[in-house]
């Protein structure tokens, strides 16, 4: 598939008016996706486990204008209220989405979306947010055209999903999604994401992801800053090749259940991450004290219990604890007698590998 293959030919059928929901889940990168080329190509493939509890529940209402227009007519509230501030977003989303949904000028749209996490916890809602937002508007492309069939519907969502925000476009799916060319990946691309197509091992079936939440403040930098620092990085190319390199050591992990080595790659990602962060200019430290403290511990409850958790981070000072089915309980506990302590206000998310975004409801006139 490439861009040329989502831009509809014409629409079957006329809709006036209507209303759909969708929720879409948020996901957590175990290689990372950090610089990218113009249009929302990657600079290197990433791959993520999908979540289930952190998500984003997105109604979108449209109502046929007039005359059409040449502009875009939307209203947007973010759990009941107007949200100004993300219109700017969603105005570029709709402006990049346009050649792909031509209908994006015909309508006036009403978007009310609500988070299953609290507002400021640190936990970026863009990847589920934009997953669900382009779902809803996949929804209603389907009405126009029923024909589509299902699985070319969730590859253009997460076309347009990358679009908005780059990662959102392996929130469509689960549980394991790649997105970005990638030599031993056949059918991987760089606008949108795929399910993971090699054999996973039952381990890795129904891992957790306990998210602890060190710094809920708004992020210091924002994702697009971040991935412009790897353009002229010293470092930029050696690591979008190492990003080549772990998807490739990830495939016989996967295969095998081996977890001792998912831990050495997952975890060393993760570092690198923030490493090009330190190592970029201008410079940041985006972990945390506490995010340290919880590093440090992890590795000596590790060692100590020989059990096999372990921690990835996003673009900021939360940690994820990543751990399998089988080791819940003694995790659990640690968590709470050793790593709650190190949360702002010993607040943290349970969550676990999930399978995708859900529809939840639609009503048509
Ligand atoms: O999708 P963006 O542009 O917000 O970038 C997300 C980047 C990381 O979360 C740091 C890594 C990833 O692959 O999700």
């Amino acid at each position: 598939m490439v861009e040329n293959d989502f831009v509809p030919t014409g629409y079957a059928v006329q809709r006036e008016r209507g209303t759909v929901t969708w929720k879409a889940p948020s996901n957590i990168a175990l290689v990372k996706y950090w610089g990218k080329k113009e249009n929302q190509i990657p600079a290197n493939p990433s791959l993520s486990f999908t979540l289930d509890a952190c998500n984003t529940t997105t109604t979108l209402s449209f109502i046929k204008r007039e005359n059409g227009g040449t502009d875009f007519s939307f209203d947007l509230f973010f759990e009941g209220k107007a949200k100004e501030d993300f219109r700017p977003k969603i105005e570029l989303f709709f402006s990049r989405a346009k050649p792909y949904l031509p209908f994006l000028t015909d309508y006036h749209f009403k978007i009310e979306t609500s988070n299953s996490f609290p507002h400021s916890s640190g936990i970026a809602s863009s990847a589920s947010g934009m997953a669900a937002l382009s779902l809803c508007f996949m929804d209603l492309e389907k009405q126009l055209n029923p024909d589509m069939d299902t699985d070319f519907m969730l590859q253009k969502a997460s076309f347009l999903a990358r679009l908005g925000s780059g990662s959102a476009c392996r929130s469509i799916q689960g549980d394991l999604i790649q997105w970005g060319t990638h030599s031993e990946i056949p059918g991987s691309s760089n606008h949108y994401g795929i399910h993971y197509p090699f054999k996973v091992h039952e381990v890795f079936k129904n891992y957790h992801d306990t998210i602890l939440l060190v710094d809920k403040g708004k992020k210091q930098v924002s994702s697009s800053v971040g991935h412009n620092l790897m353009h002229g990085h010293p470092y930029a190319d050696n690591r979008f090749e190492q990003a080549h390199e772990n998807i490739s050591r990830l495939k016989p992990v996967f295969a095998e259940g081996n977890l001792k080595e998912f831990i050495n790659i997952v975890e060393s990602e993760a570092l690198t991450l923030h490493a090009m962060m330190m190592t970029s200019v201008p410079y940041f430290v985006l972990m945390k004290p506490n995010t340290l403290e919880i590093i440090n511990t992890i590795w000596e409850f590790r060692k100590e219990s020989n059990t096999n958790l372990c921690f990835t981070l996003d673009a900021g000072a939360n940690v994820h604890v990543l751990y399998p089915e089988f080791e819940k309980e003694k995790v659990h506990q640690f968590i709470k007698n050793e790593l709650i302590v190190f949360c702002e206000k010993e607040q943290y998310i349970c969550d676990r590998i999930g399978f995708g975004a859900k529809k939840i409801n639609i009503a048509y006139k």
